[in-house]
């Protein structure tokens, strides 16, 4: 099986935990546990009938510019837990598994309740379309002043696994009238486990359909080193950093943590490794380079290998070795979902911490609300709108080991297109 991103990851990270049996406890910590108020106690035809109600915005001029922006999703109430699952698993781009179309309602039924009682641990469900939307919402508003020849502008959100879905957002987007569409990945950095992922569900939209586009289509498939990134994710680790005891505070580790591919997709060429590297040497620049610090990889599961080291075990082999100050840094992922919320607060920087002897954690809050964030994504639409380019030169290179047909015509689809 191979991961998906929701940054890559995300979608990696669900499948492995419905895959896989996975236990957590939560208990009383020893160490200082510091997280802000976040989170610290505790077939197809299916799937595709609910449908959502068009993306509430408030009511403006006829939208001329419309900005997709693509995620993965996650299940907003435990309800929504086994449709998530479901498409997650008969998602071909994400994972290939043998009788898929069988193997992933049988999949997705015996996982849900493991998966419910986990998003039940951080508040019921994922805040993912709650921070989408703040972050459009304020996108917009910021890109009818910075570009007022491609105003109006609206955005949309696009879910590979809930609603809206990515195709309902397509379709909205065609009944609004749109002119000129931007493909916009939610992830940093790319990975074909996620942001591939979902721009094949933008080719198969309109190959299915069997006509052209009626929108002039661009997209926005990487930004690992945007500035204004760069300048946030600083932030908010400098404002931990300074959270920490005066005189530990040189000491800390920092831990950037993006979640991990398996060692098959790493293998067959995927840039993410590469890319989320990228986003760490550029942070670290930017703090000149403060604290030690390491890239790490979560959400590793089953027996096959994946990229390391895992973000656990590194949080072990530091407190053996005398480092017991550590700031967590979630870099591949720009909201909370359940690998901020559960895995690193509660499976980490409370019960694994606990157990090892952590003098004091913490982890850098997302970036969600963020008014600079929301400030970057105008910043890369504007630009990608002036550059007049369709995508990345990076986006027109197959994997070198690529096996996905899918991948070769979802390039020509954008490719193709004439702005
Ligand atoms: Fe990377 Fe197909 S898997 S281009």
């Amino acid at each position: 099986m191979h991961l998906v991103n929701t940054n890559m990851a995300a979608a990696f990270r669900a499948a492995n935990r419905a895959l896989y049996p996975f236990t957590a406890s939560n208990g009383c910590s020893r160490a200082r546990v510091h997280l802000q108020g976040r989170c610290q106690s505790t077939a197809t035809a299916a799937v595709q009938a609910k449908k959502t109600k068009p993306q509430a915005q408030p009511e403006k001029r006829k939208p001329k510019t419309g900005i997709l922006m693509l995620n993965m999703g996650g299940p907003e109430t435990l309800g929504d837990v086994h449709d998530f699952l479901l498409r997650l698993f008969l998602d071909r781009d994400l994972m290939t598994l043998p009788i898929q179309n069988k193997l992933a309602p049988f999949l997705a039924k015996r996982r849900t309740p493991k998966i419910q009682e986990q998003y039940s641990r951080i508040g019921g469900g994922s805040p993912i379309k709650k921070w989408t939307a703040m972050q459009g919402e304020g996108m917009v508003k910021l890109l009818d002043e910075m570009s007022p020849h491609s105003a109006p502008h609206k955005y949309y959100i696009g879910f590979r696994y809930v609603h809206p879905l990515t195709e309902e957002a397509i379709e909205e987007m065609e009944e609004d009238g749109i002119e000129r569409a931007v493909a916009f990945t939610q992830y940093p950095q790319y990975s074909c486990s996620t942001t591939g992922s979902s721009l094949n569900a933008i080719y198969r939209y309109y190959d299915k359909r069997g006509d052209k586009p009626k929108m002039k289509w661009s997209a926005i498939d990487r930004w690992p080193t945007h500035p204004l990134l760069i300048q946030c994710f600083s932030d908010h680790i400098q404002k931990e950093l300074d959270l920490f005891p005066p005189d530990k505070r040189k000491d800390v580790v920092i831990l950037f943590s993006a979640h991990s591919l398996p060692m098959s997709v790493v293998n067959r060429g995927d840039p993410y490794p590469q890319e989320v590297g990228a986003t760490v040497q550029r942070v670290m620049e930017k703090l000149n380079h403060s604290n030690p610090y390491r890239l790490v990889w979560q959400s590793k599961v089953g027996p096959m290998p994946w990229l390391g080291p895992q973000t656990d075990e590194t949080i072990k082999g530091l407190c053996q070795r005398g480092k017991k100050n550590i700031l967590l840094v979630p870099i591949a992922f720009t909201s909370d979902h359940i690998e901020t919320l559960y895995e690193l607060d509660i499976e980490y920087a409370q019960v694994l911490a606990s157990e090892c002897g952590v003098e004091n954690i913490r982890r850098a809050e997302s970036l969600n609300g963020n008014p600079l964030f929301a400030k970057a994504l105008a910043d890369l639409v504007s630009s990608h709108l002036q550059s007049n380019e369709i995508c990345s030169k990076q986006l027109t290179l197959s994997c070198p080991l690529c096996v996905n047909p899918t991948c070769r015509k979802t390039k020509s689809f954008f490719t193709s297109q004439e702005l």
